[in-house]
Formats: C-alpha cells, sequence, structure tokens
C-alpha cells in the first residue's frame, strides 16, 4: 500500500511532511511544505527539573499526555488540514526507548488512520540536515555538498562528512563522554541544575575565559575525548575547597568561562584537523550544544581562515519536529518509505 502511495504522490511538486520528534524529553510535531517551515510547536518537559537529569519513565508519561495538543496545534499554525498531508516522519531513534515508543506508536496510529505512508527518521540525520530548512519568504542558501557537520549534543560529538542528504560518514566520534555531558557534568559538580549547559553558558558571560587552564586530553585523528576534562575540573575544585570552602561561590563566572572555553578549544582544534584532511571547507554545526555562545563565536571566527559555516538558528539547535520533517522530505523524494513493523531503535548510528 505504502509504496503505491508513494509513487503517485512523488509526482507532486509541493510536497507536505509532517513531522514527530520524541526521542528525549521534548514532544514535538511539525510542519513543512518541500523545505520551508510553516509550524514547529514543541512541548518542554518540566517534570525533570528536580531530578538533576532526565527520568525516561516520567518522559514518556509526559509525550504521552502533549503528543494530542502538540499536533493539533502544529496543524493550526500551519493552516493545514491531517488530510492535506502527505507522509508522516518520525524518529526512531537515538533516544530513549519508552519516549521513542510513544512517538512511533502514535505516527503508525495516523499512518493506518489516514491511509498516509509513514517515513522513519534518524534523529542525528535530523540535527545535521536542520541547515536545509527555510522560513516562508526566506532567501537562504543551503550547504553545498560534500560538506563537514560537526554534531554536539548531550549524547553525540562528532565530525561527519555529509556526501548528500542520504549518506553520512563518521569521521571522529567521542570515545567516552559528549560534549553536552561534559557541561553537565561539570554543571552538577558546581551544584548547578539540570541542563547545565545553557546555564555554564550564560554565567560564562560574565567570566574570564582565561583565569584556569584545565589539561586538554590528546585522543588520535579526529575522535574526542571529555571525561578526562570532566575529572581534572572535579579534582581541581576538590583541591581548591580544600582552601576555600567558598571556591565555587566566589569564582563561579570564571570557572564556566574558563571550562567552556576548554571545550571550545577541543572542537575546533579537531574541526581545523578535519578539513585539514579532507580538504572541504564547508561545515555545519548542530545539535544542542551547538546553542553555546562561544562555540558559535569560534565557528563564526572560522570565516577568518576562508571556511564556509553554517551555524543553526538557536530554534533549530534543541530537538524539534521540523529537523524531522526535513528529513522526512528527502526520503520522500527518493520513495524511501517504512513499514508498520520497525520497531524504535535506542543506540542508533547515523546511518
Ligand atoms: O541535542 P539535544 O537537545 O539532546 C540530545 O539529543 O542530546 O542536546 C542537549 C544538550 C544538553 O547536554 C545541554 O546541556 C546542551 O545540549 N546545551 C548546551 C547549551 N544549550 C543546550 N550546552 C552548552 N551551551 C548551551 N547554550
Ligand atoms: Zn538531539
Amino acid at each position: 500500500m505504502h509504496n503505491f502511495i508513494a509513487k503517485v504522490l512523488n509526482l507532486k511538486q509541493i510536497v507536505t511532511i509532517l513531522g514527530i520528534e520524541s526521542s528525549c524529553d521534548d514532544t514535538s510535531v511539525a510542519v513543512i511544505q518541500n523545505n520551508t517551515l510553516l509550524s514547529s510547536v514543541i512541548a518542554n518537559q518540566d517534570v525533570h527539573k528536580n531530578y538533576g537529569g532526565v527520568v525516561p519513565e516520567l518522559a514518556s508519561r509526559a509525550h504521552q499526555s502533549n503528543i494530542v495538543p502538540v499536533m493539533h496545534e502544529a496543524l493550526l499554525q500551519a493552516q493545514v488540514q491531517l488530510n492535506d498531508i502527505d507522509a508522516i516522519a518520525y524518529t526512531r531513534g537515538p533516544g530513549l526507548l519508552g519516549s521513542l515508543l510513544v512517538g512511533s506508536s502514535f505516527a503508525k496510529g495516523l499512518s493506518i488512520g489516514l491511509q498516509k505512508p509513514l517515513i522513519e527518521v534518524n534523529h542525528l540525520q535530523g540535527h545535521i540536515l536542520s541547515h536545509f530548512l527555510s522560513e516562508k519568504d526566506e532567501q537562504k542558501e543551503f550547504p553545498s555538498f560534500p560538506h563537514l557537520s560537526l554534531l554536539v549534543s548531550g549524547g553525540h560529538t562528532q565530525i561527519i562528512l555529509v556526501h548528500s542528504p542520504y549518506e553520512f560518514e563518521i569521521l571522529g566520534t567521542t570515545i567516552d563522554d559528549a560534549a553536552g555531558e561534559a557541561f553537565d557534568k561539570a554543571a552538577k559538580v558546581m551544584g548547578l541544575s539540570y541542563p547545565g549547559g545553557p546555564i555554564i553558558d550564560k554565567l560564562a558571560k560574565v567570566g574570564n575565559p582565561n583565569k584556569f587552564k584545565f589539561a586538554k586530553p590528546y585522543v588520535e585523528g579526529l575522535n574526542f575525548s571529555f571525561s578526562g576534562l570532566k575529572t581534572s575540573f572535579l579534582y581541581f575544585l576538590k583541591d581548591q575547597l580544600k582552601i576555600n570552602p567558598n571556591f565555587i561561590q566566589e569564582n563561579i563566572n570564571d570557572l564556566c568561562a574558563s571550562y567552556q572555553n576548554t571545550i571550545a578549544d577541543i572542537l575546533i582544534e579537531k574541526v581545523l584537523k578535519a578539513i585539514e584532511i579532507t580538504q572541504i571547507k564547508t561545515i555545519t554545526l548542530g545539535g544542542g550544544v551547538s546553542a553555546n555562545s562561544e562555540i558559535r563565536n569560534r565557528f563564526e571566527g572560522l570565516k577568518f581562515k576562508g571556511i564556509k559555516t553554517f551555524i543553526p538558528k538557536i530554534k533549530y539547535t534543541t530537538d524539534n519536529a521540523a529537523m524531522i520533517a526535513i528529513v522526512g522530505y528527502y526520503k520522500f523524494l527518493k520513495n524511501d518509505f517504512s513499514t508498520l513493523e520497525a520497531a524504535p531503535i535506542a543506540r542508533f548510528g547515523i546511518n
């Protein structure tokens, strides 16, 4: 049934995709027409604030109660009826299994009810291809292929060679913690709440990035490591607290700025190495950590080295369904549809 519908629909000039994202703690539904965003609605979950991290069981329940109203709001904002949708794209993974199950079951239900094809999407590809979304009436240049992509999120830190919207090659990856984890764990040690990345970013704005020096790990090739940095930060604080119990409170801004500066150094060093090795001078930035102001500034600065950079709008840095819908659009063009049997995958590689 799906392939038949797809072949007919593929003759259309305008393709309308409904995107559904529920991999972690944000419930999101978006509507796009070709590359143009018509609406993107995100319901954040406050229930995790008191726990210092996302509680999977609570996330699943919140997705369950949010998903229907979020979809109705997305359709309303887009001025689109469910019957106008050509296909339903949903996140198959990676992510929390219970959360993914809510989004994928909902997508499958819609697919059966509406008799519309289903498209499974890799969340990581969503972050990477979010650069191919444009707003209504926006004149925008898209990255050319092949290009590099630095993907920095709570679970991933990777440099990817993007051959096309369909072909991704990992050139480097973290061998331990992700950049987002490095931010969140350091924030926890300093008594800041979850997620710590945005809080460190905010406090760092009025801090001295060169006040404290933290050891940068040596890692072969284009791979990353952040667990050593986190540990050296922890031991540094322990030593200082023995001398001055108020050390953290008295130095919080400088600590945040110096730690953030070290993470940015590590990321940019590897980006430059990847550009040198591949001789590809176009790079995109993506993932939750790409909201970080220092990392964005450093990317901005790469322009002066003749490198073309694509930095996402802040609204595309956090998890959202628009990025799922854009991958869905490219897959639609290739008749790449999914079956009802496809189960969510918690640990999903880039391909
Ligand atoms: O991509 P994302 O929303 O979820 C995952 O797929 O992991 O990324 C979440 C991560 C968290 O670790 C959060 O602390 C980090 O992104 N983050 C930031 C900033 N905003 C979000 N890290 C540093 N600076 C920020 N401004
Ligand atoms: Zn993400």
